[in-house]
């Protein structure tokens, strides 16, 4: 590759999970720290980085699709972009990105992204670097600190998965389970509220396996965790995501009935709810310890709002085990939920599995596992409406004076109110939706931030 100008914008598009939004901020801010600046919206970027996710069908090919309209951009304006390829796709498939696609000149994995920047210094050099090593304290280490944020931000406080689901490639691409220290993340939550944060979502592939010692040497789950960051003054919010039901502990189920600030929402995948089904996933719980463990969660907090995962299509899925995952649906009425067809993922044990599903069988399969939890939305958004919460403000609406938030089940609300974001409105929820509800503000804008 030939040497290059130092790129004066980038553009980071992250593709899947919330971790992978993260660290595309993360990048961002790297990138922003060295004077690089983000383009404008519509304007070609000198630096682009491809945040991928290889979860499910397709993530590769989008990928070099992705890279050749930003080639034949670059061709059409004269320039040629520098392109960085990062996240899990990078991780599986680094040395293939590489051979395949010569105008890609950084490769960079999800626990190495914090050597961007050196990585960059090469490129504009005119070398090529991959970099897909796996020392993921060192990267919280060498990352810079967070300035101006906006109500909600999110840490990622576990990363990593040992669970190895047959069906998953993450235990692949993001590594072994690792815990952030305690003190660490007491710090960061506290720059992120000064930051201008008052919600947190904790992040994790598994985040109830979190574990530190606190500063008196105790050992801690996540719940003595979420106690120590809900004595933050100016925090009012904290969520956490994604749980395993093997890593749920009686701490984090009690911490839903005994911390105002921690939302009453779960959102605890289950996959299936046929028993052969989730022993041939390797899921290491049932159907019936599922549904028990919920009950723990509602008996702590009663209005809890439930959320899980679902894969269709399973290899050797029959449609009555289907029907086990339909009458799940059924009993838990969850609030929100994710639904995928299962996808044959490169090097997991489900992929060379004999009885893959045909196609129009998990088509059809989806289509009705998401017609009852569409129902199931919606009713539970009915079932909110009259209930008076507060929402936090996250953005302007369409329309001058319309504003769009969360309220503590995780529903989309708008209301017209005099009011700003970061704002914690006090509104009734006046009219439900399947994705959205209506407000309508009890006092105008009750505290301001700032
Ligand atoms: N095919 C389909 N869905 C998958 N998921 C993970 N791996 C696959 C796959 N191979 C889904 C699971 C998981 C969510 C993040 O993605 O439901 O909980
Ligand atoms: Fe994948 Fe299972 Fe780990 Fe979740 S728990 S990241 S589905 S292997």
């Amino acid at each position: 590759m030939k040497p290059t100008d130092t790129p004066k914008t980038y553009r980071v598009k992250s593709f899947g999970c919330q971790m992978n939004v993260y660290d595309g901020d993360r990048m961002g801010e790297m990138l922003a720290a060295r004077g690089i600046t983000p383009a404008p919206e519509g304007e070609d970027a000198d630096l682009v980085v491809l945040n991928t996710c290889h979860i499910r069908e397709k993530a590769a090919e989008k990928v070099y699709s992705d890279i050749g309209r930003l080639v034949k951009a670059g061709e059409e304006a004269g320039k040629k972009p520098l392109i960085a390829v990062a996240g899990c796709v990078a991780q599986a498939e680094g040395e293939e990105i590489m051979a395949r696609a010569p105008a890609v000149s950084m490769v960079v994995g999800p626990q190495a992204y914090h050597r961007l920047p050196e990585m960059l210094d090469k490129a504009v050099a005119g070398e090529r670097a991959t970099d897909t090593d796996m020392p993921a304290i060192a990267k919280f280490d060498a990352l810079p600190q967070r300035r101006k944020i906006g109500p909600t931000a999110f840490l990622t406080v576990q990363e990593g998965c040992d669970k190895f689901c047959t069906y998953c490639v993450v235990p692949y691409t993001r590594g072994a389970e690792i815990s952030r220290p305690y003190g660490d993340l007491v710090s960061e939550a506290q720059k992120l509220v000064e930051a201008g944060a008052r919600e947190i979502t904790l992040l994790g592939q598994n985040v109830n396996a979190w574990s530190g010692e606190d500063d008196k040497g105790r050992r801690q789950g996540l719940a003595g965790l979420i106690h120590a960051l809900a004595a933050i003054d100016g925090l009012e919010r904290i969520r956490y995501t994604t749980s395993h039901p093997m890593d749920m502990d009686e701490a984090l189920i009690a911490a839903h009935g005994e911390i105002a600030k921690l939302m009453p929402y779960l959102h605890l995948p289950v996959q299936s709810g046929n028993d052969r089904v989730l022993k041939a996933m390797n899921r290491s719980h049932t159907a019936e310890g599922y549904l028990r463990l919920l009950e723990r969660f509602r008996a702590a907090r009663p209005d809890i709002a439930l959320s899980g995962d679902f894969i269709v299509g399973f290899p050797g899925e029959t449609e009555a085990e289907f029907a086990g995952t339909l009458s799940l649906v059924d009993e838990v009425k969850y609030a929100q939920a994710f639904s995928f067809k299962y996808s044959a993922r490169p090097g997991t044990p489900a992929a060379t599995m004999d009885g893959q599903i045909a196609r129009e069988v998990m088509d059809e399969r989806l289509q009705r596992l998401q017609a009852a939890l569409n129902r199931d939305q919606l009713a539970f958004n009915q079932a909110s409406v009259g209930k008076t919460c507060e929402v936090l403000v996250e953005r302007k609406g369409k329309h001058p004076g319309q504003w769009l938030g969360k309220s503590p089940w995780l529903q989309s609300v708008w209301f017209e109110a005099d009011c700003a974001i970061g704002d914690l409105v006090t509104a009734e929820l006046a009219e439900a939706g399947p994705n959205s509800l209506r407000g309508i503000p009890k006092v105008a804008a009750l505290s301001s931030v700032g």
